[in-house]
């Protein structure tokens, strides 16, 4: 079974949008995944299409309504896959629920937008929350598009060298070490001298400190992390 997207949003026309070209786009049109759109609209049940309402409460801004948000997450074949709201208060996307996604048979995303949906249809439908960072964006849809876009090159097949991905950031909790390429001599810049050695264990050994001395720095919680499963007591800052 190909692994399944489904999007149910207001803006269907955003939609392949970036996931249409390059790695994603050629594994679409080759099959290695479907992507289908479902406009949230269809459910409206007055006459101007409207899909929000005014806060109960009073406040900024227009709350998608349960009843029809419910009514367009029914009408889509569940086919066991995850219920996913894309929404800044939701649990951080990691590699790691990536990984899970892409194990699956596929996910379908609840894109929210103006001030988000009312909570009732989150509770009532299990909705599972996740953001892609701490910013807001206008919509889901974007955020949908970067969950799918992680998940869809990890489908078997898709990237072409399976170890170019066991090797790449966040797989070991690390961030990934620094590349280079020719030319050897750029701008008086040249290549880490290890790395034309032909050493493979020195150049391992080298990239794996370059790693952690990176993670270190600019990464404190992954650093925190990878000491604690390594047995080391994490450093106070
Ligand atoms: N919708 C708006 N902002 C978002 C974010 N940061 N993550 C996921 N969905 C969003």
């Amino acid at each position: 079974m190909t692994w399944s997207a489904t999007v149910l949003t207001i803006q269907p026309d955003m939609f392949p949008g970036p996931l249409g070209v390059s790695l994603s786009g050629k594994a679409l049109a080759e099959s290695a995944w479907s992507l289908e759109t479902h406009d949230i609209r269809r459910h409206a049940t007055n006459r101007y299409g409207s899909v929000d309402d005014t806060p109960a409460g009073g406040g900024p801004g227009m709350v998608m309504r349960a009843d029809i948000v419910a009514a367009a997450i029914d009408a889509v074949e569940r086919r066991d896959r995850p219920v996913i709201l894309m929404t800044p208060r939701g649990r951080a996307f990691t590699q790691a629920r990536a990984r899970e996604l892409a194990a699956g048979p596929g996910a379908i995303f609840v894109c929210g937008r103006f001030e988000g949906i009312d909570q009732r249809v989150i509770d009532g439908r299990n909705l599972e929350e996740i953001s892609i960072g701490d910013y807001v964006l206008s919509g889901g849809e974007l955020a949908s598009m970067i969950v799918i876009d992680a998940v869809v090159r990890l489908l078997p097949g898709v990237v072409g060298a399976s170890d170019s991905l066991s090797e790449e950031s966040f797989e070991q909790g690390l961030l990934e070490y620094p590349h280079y390429t020719r030319p050897q001599v750029w701008e008086g810049r040249e290549i880490p001298e290890i790395l034309t050695s032909g050493h493979h264990k020195k150049i391992r050994d080298w990239r794996l400190a370059q790693s952690l001395e990176l993670t270190k720095l600019r990464r404190p919680d992954l650093w925190d992390a990878w000491q604690r499963r390594h047995g080391v007591a994490p450093t106070k800052h």
